[in-house]
């Protein structure tokens, strides 16, 4: 399984890179906006320093929601470096935009989806990545780890190539429930890559094994 960090915060992206195991970045308006990042000229700067740190593919969402808009919208990103992917909603206009891409050779990660159904129309129209929102669900009292239980059930059976990209992770634990219902993909914050590190176990036992070898050198140097 692939890890993205969903963030557009550059000092996350190089920690997270800094750690030696990130496939790559998602980004959404929403985090942009919580960069403090705005109008096309800084956003797509953003997008090109993002692009320069990571090696991996970086998401980058169409605002437009319209067919033509988002193909110029996407064929514009595209440009900002060879490792964009261009992220298109869960829409009519965008099921035609996935479409266009491919035939472009443009990456496309399709977002905001919340059913098998919609995963069947993404991988239908060739969608590279498929982001079903996992948080969100939890959040309305349904199950998020089910629907990619499902979709990967159904991609399996059908033989589709887009891959599972389990987004709107929030917590540790759904990157390894994610992990064990079949996605390909997990994107997260850091603090939930970073929380995958922790157990007090191992804290108490790293510290008993510090103790011990001070406590056999003491020994040895007579101290
Ligand atoms: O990748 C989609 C993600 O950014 C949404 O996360 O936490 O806003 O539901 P969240």
């Amino acid at each position: 399984m692939k890890f993205f960090i969903d963030t557009a915060n550059l000092d996350h992206i190089l920690e997270a890179r800094e750690l030696g195991i990130l496939d790559g970045v998602t980004t959404n308006p929403s985090l942009m906006a919580k960069e403090g990042i705005s109008g096309k000229q800084q956003i797509y700067t953003h997008y090109k320093k993002i692009c320069d740190l990571v090696e991996g593919d970086v998401s980058a969402e169409v605002i437009s929601t319209e067919f033509e808009g988002m193909v110029k919208e996407g064929r514009e990103l595209a440009e900002i470096a060879p490792n964009i992917v261009v992220k298109v909603p869960m829409i009519k206009d965008g099921i035609k935009a996935i479409v266009e891409f491919n035939k472009l050779n443009i990456k496309t990660n399709c977002t905001l989806v919340f059913s098998a159904g919609q995963a069947i129309l993404a991988a239908k129209a060739g969608a590279t990545y498929l982001s079903p929102f996992i948080g969100r669900i939890d959040d309305t009292n349904w199950d998020g780890i089910q629907l990619i239980s499902e979709i990967y059930e159904v991609y399996s059976v059908q033989g589709y190539e887009t891959e599972i990209l389990a987004a709107s992770i929030r917590n540790s634990r759904q990157i390894v429930e994610s992990a064990k219902a079949g996605a390909d993909i997990v994107t997260c914050p850091l603090s939930a890559i970073l929380g995958l590190l922790k157990h007090p176990l191992t804290d108490i036992g790293l510290q008993i094994f510090l103790d011990d070898h001070k406590k056999a050198s003491a020994k040895l140097t007579g101290q």
